[in-house]
């Protein structure tokens, strides 16, 4: 496997699949995106890891492109998961460049569309369910259980593999150095835990010799790993009715709970809440001020990077990276409601001149 671009294929070797086998969009090798206005506005040295640039447009594709591969491997034909979008999107896409069959159980009425048009456009059985996504992924797990089809979601490790090139890139954007803190939306909790894992790896092998403040972001009405760190907790008690206007990260009993708060912890960092008015607000002022277009989701980690400095839980001057997940236009109904309608006038220069003018 070779290829020009840098992928996170460049760190193969840190990679458990066989080589020969990988299934690849070229995900990975994301912008690292230097924000010097918001981060003078914050008082940090700010750092952008803009993972809707990958090839469906969230930081998914890391890992279902390790998973799809150890499908392979495996020669399972069916794989599965829950999904609030994104996973399923680009589980979807990983499955069809495979080959494989895909079924996908999204929550009915929460899913952004530019996900749902993803993952039926490219051929899963996409399937409603009439409960949240933590209801999803009970079912599917069970169906995996029975040996009805491969489980690609962040319960399986090989997920968690991928995505921690998103550890390894920003060492590497960074000149081979850790950055004092990470920013990132929780919902599933994988990610957190992935990141973590990758920059141990890069730590333990020697490449670095200091480890970022993991800090997790979750949305005010699902935030139970919020609530454990806040009661100096090692375990979640489920949010029974999570709700957000991030639908990404609408999830009440993540699944990977436990690694995350390790994480947390061993990191010495943070874990915070946003309001869904902080959230859009820092999706604007991000698409803004810095021309970085996000969904609500991924506009968590700026608005608690805005609350964390402002009361003080992160210092002046700190080397800050926020991952941003998902592209904006993942979830273009909330992008539209949070913008006026355009003016409709003729195509007449007069009436032109005097909207632009003002007069
Ligand atoms: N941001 C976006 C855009 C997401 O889609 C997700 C998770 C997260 C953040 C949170 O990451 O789960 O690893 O803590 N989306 C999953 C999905 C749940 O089904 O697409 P996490």
């Amino acid at each position: 496997f070779s290829c020009r671009k840098s992928t996170m294929w460049k760190y193969k070797e840190f990679m458990p699949v066989d080589q020969s086998k990988i299934v690849s969009l070229e995900e990975g090798g994301t912008p690292f995106v230097r924000c010097q206005k918001l981060g003078e506005d914050l008082g940090v040295d700010l750092y952008v890891k803009v993972e809707g640039s990958n090839p469906t447009g969230s930081f998914k594709d890391r890992g279902m492109s390790v998973g799809i591969t150890k499908a392979v491997e495996l020669g399972v034909d069916t794989v599965g998961c829950a999904s609030t979008g994104n996973t399923s999107a680009s589980l979807a896409a990983y499955a069809a460049r495979a080959g494989k069959r895909c079924v996908v159980l999204l929550p009915a009425g929460k899913v952004a569309l530019g996900k749902l048009a993803q993952a039926m456009f490219h051929g899963a059985d996409v399937i409603s369910i009439k409960g949240n996504f933590d209801e999803a992924l009970e079912a599917i797990t069970a169906l995996a259980l029975q040996g009805q089809l491969y489980l690609l979601n962040s319960v399986n490790p090989f997920r968690l593999e991928g995505q921690k090139s998103i550890g390894f890139e920003i060492v590497d954007d960074l000149g081979w150095q850790s950055p004092d803190r990470i920013i990132l939306p929780v919902g599933n909790a994988g990610n957190i835990s992935a990141i973590w894992k990758g920059v141990n790896e890069f730590y333990n092998a020697g490449f670095i010799d200091e480890l970022p403040m993991m800090t997790g972001i979750q949305a005010e009405g699902a935030a139970p790993i919020y609530n454990a760190v806040k009661n100096g907790k090692k375990d979640i008690i489920p949010v029974e009715n999570p709700e957000t206007v991030a639908t990404a990260i609408r999830i009440g009993a993540p699944v990977s709970a436990t690694k995350a708060l390790r994480a947390i912890y061993d990191s010495n960092g943070l874990a915070e809440t946003v309001t869904d008015d902080e959230i859009l607000n820092a999706q604007k002022l991000l698409a803004r001020t810095e021309g970085i277009g996000v969904e609500p989701a991924s506009a968590a980690s700026i608005a608690g990077l805005k609350k964390l400095v402002e009361t003080g839980k992160v210092d002046k001057g700190e080397k800050v990276v926020c991952i941003v997940t998902g592209h904006l236009l993942k979830d273009p109904n909330t992008a539209i409601n949070a913008c006026e309608k355009p003016v409709e006038v003729e195509a007449d220069i007069n009436a032109l001149s005097r909207i632009i003018t003002g007069k």
